[in-house]
């Protein structure tokens, strides 16, 4: 089947078009449209054949209900019975809008249209283009989500054409929608009623209009057993090719833990993405970083979420870290799409940051010309299996000097380079839990102490490693001296690498 692709402005309307994609819908057709949450794939609801067709191209189970989308609240009396009085108060004040609520199905609705059920969910959406499209087709089109089932739902059409080319007769193009995350479903069948699903409309919105309503409890991080309401939420939805994980805990841990799995995972050779926001981007330095939105305004974060999930599949990312957002408001919508894409995968970001002792490892010399930086550029060398910000510092910098060129002429014929490495002074302002200072000679070792206190993490370099040795300053010698001080310093940089791993390894087993 060759899909017809029609752009369409919302601010000029070429109503051909909608005539057109309204006659395939008659027709019995399927057309993909923009709404305000996500695209839909539209058929005529009230043709049962037509809604066989959206369970064949999305490749979706024949048990999951589709929605009713109208134009107008009048339009409910055709195909609903017993419709609660609430229901038009709700009405009022979010339609149209992203609130889908579920009522007793009339006669007119065939089985295939609510998946076998005697209760029909029904939205009328905001979209103007969806509106008149539901006009021209005669007034009912279900629509799910236009995506192949278990792929995250499309907020642009080239995300409709990416799943669907060539399986339904036509894409209205009309731009990226606004929100981003599927309506709020509410059983309007039960007392109170219910919400389903978490969408843009909330739980707040709805107890002001409401009073009581209560919440579907498999919607957020239950691992029971107890089959969702809402037959569509027990599938593994929205779910990108990778294997993605949530860290939960403060922002603080959830970055470290971030940081540490994305580093260990791309050291086993692994395609990795993380799920960053505008204030955290800046903390990761491994993997695929996507920025998904802000903290301040969640609405952005729900508006990405999608397309980022499907820029990671296009990349081929086998794994994703996300980070955890707050459980209000639009957060609950959100964080209920990520769990379910990542099949309820979430981590402790504490049990995670347990796991490594030191994160950064700071080497202490007098001047921070020669030694100090030597030794920190050949720790960075090293395989490690955790990650650690490798730095130096010295005692005595009264200004940022370069590297002592013996220094560096040495260290270019180890085949490393001490670049544009500057002398700073160590000026932490306190000596972290996490922090490992290595001093260069026992003299340095002893100021740092007298001067923060020994908190256990204040060790020469060769203490550090077991082995009672000396690295010499090789200040105002030859170049053989610095040779020399090169080679001492390699041995000894071998070893700490092999005992930083050991107590990686060590770390690590004990969870
Ligand atoms: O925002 C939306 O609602 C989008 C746009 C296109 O309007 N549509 C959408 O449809 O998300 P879909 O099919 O992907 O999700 C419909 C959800 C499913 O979880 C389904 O099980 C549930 O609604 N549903 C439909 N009819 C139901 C019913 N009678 N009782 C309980 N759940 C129902
Ligand atoms: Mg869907």
């Amino acid at each position: 089947m060759n899909t017809k692709i029609k752009k369409i402005d919302v601010n000029k309307m070429d109503m051909q078009i909608i005539e057109e994609a309204g006659e395939i819908l008659k027709r019995g057709g399927l057309v993909a449209f923009p709404t305000e949450t996500v695209y839909g794939l539209g058929a005529d609801a009230l043709d049962e054949k037509a809604a066989r067709k959206i369970y064949a191209a999305k490749g979706r189970p024949s048990d999951n209900p589709l929605i009713v989308h109208i134009a107008e609240v009048r339009a409910l009396d055709r195909i609903a019975t017993d419709i609660p009085i609430k229901v038009e108060e709700l009405a009022y004040y979010f339609w149209p809008g992203p609130l889908t609520m579920i009522l007793k199905k009339s006669e007119e609705v065939p089985y295939e249209t609510t998946g076998g059920l005697d209760t029909v969910a029904v939205r009328l959406p905001q979209n103007v283009i969806a509106r008149e499209l539901i006009r021209a087709a005669g007034g009912y089109v279900s629509a799910p989500s236009a995506n192949t089932s278990g792929r995250p739902s499309p907020t642009k059409a080239e995300h409709v054409k990416q799943d669907l080319d060539g399986k339904i007769d036509m894409i209205l193009d009309g731009g990226s929608v606004e929100i981003g995350l599927e309506s709020t479903i509410l059983d309007m069948t039960v007392k109170p009623p219910m919400i389903l699903r978490p969408g843009a409309v909330t739980l707040d919105m709805l107890e002001k209009v409401l009073g009581d309503v209560s919440v579907d409890q498999t919607m957020i991080g239950d691992e029971s057993e107890t089959p969702p309401k809402a037959p569509g939420m027990k599938y593994r939805h929205y779910a990108p090719k990778a294997k993605l994980m949530i860290l939960e805990g403060s922002l603080r841990e959830e970055i470290l833990a971030i940081r540490q799995m994305a580093y260990e995972a791309e050291r086993n050779g692994k395609k990795v993405g993380v799920i960053a926001t505008n204030e955290t981007i800046g903390f990761y330095t491994n993997g695929r970083v996507k920025n998904i939105g802000s903290r301040e305004n969640e609405k952005t974060i729900a508006r990405n979420l999608y397309a980022v999930l499907r820029e990671f599949d296009e990349e081929d990312v086998e794994e994703i870290y996300s980070e955890s957002f707050a459980l209000e408001g639009m957060g609950k919508a959100i964080m209920n799409r990520l769990e379910k894409a990542a099949g309820h995968l979430r981590i402790s970001a504490e049990a995670v940051v347990r796991q490594q002792k030191y994160r950064r490892i700071v080497f202490v010399s007098n001047s921070d010309t020669c030694r100090g930086p030597m030794a920190a550029e050949m720790l960075r060398q090293k395989e490690l299996v955790q990650e650690y910000v490798i730095d130096s510092g010295g005692m005595v910098v009264l200004f940022p000097e370069p590297v002592n060129p013996k220094a560096e002429a040495v260290m270019k014929s180890a085949k490393m380079t001490l670049g544009n490495h500057v002398a700073q002074s160590f000026s932490e302002t306190e000596i972290d839990r996490d922090i490992l200072v290595l001093a260069v000679e026992e003299e340095q070792k002893e100021k740092l102490i007298t001067q923060y206190g020994d908190n256990g993490n204040i060790y020469t370099l060769c203490e550090f490693i077991g082995e009672t040795c000396k690295v010499e300053d090789p200040y105002g010698g030859s170049l053989q001296t610095y040779g020399a001080c090169l080679e001492k310093l390699s041995g000894l940089i071998d070893k700490l690498a092999g005992k930083l791993n050991a107590l990686a390894a060590m770390t690590m087993d004990k969870e």
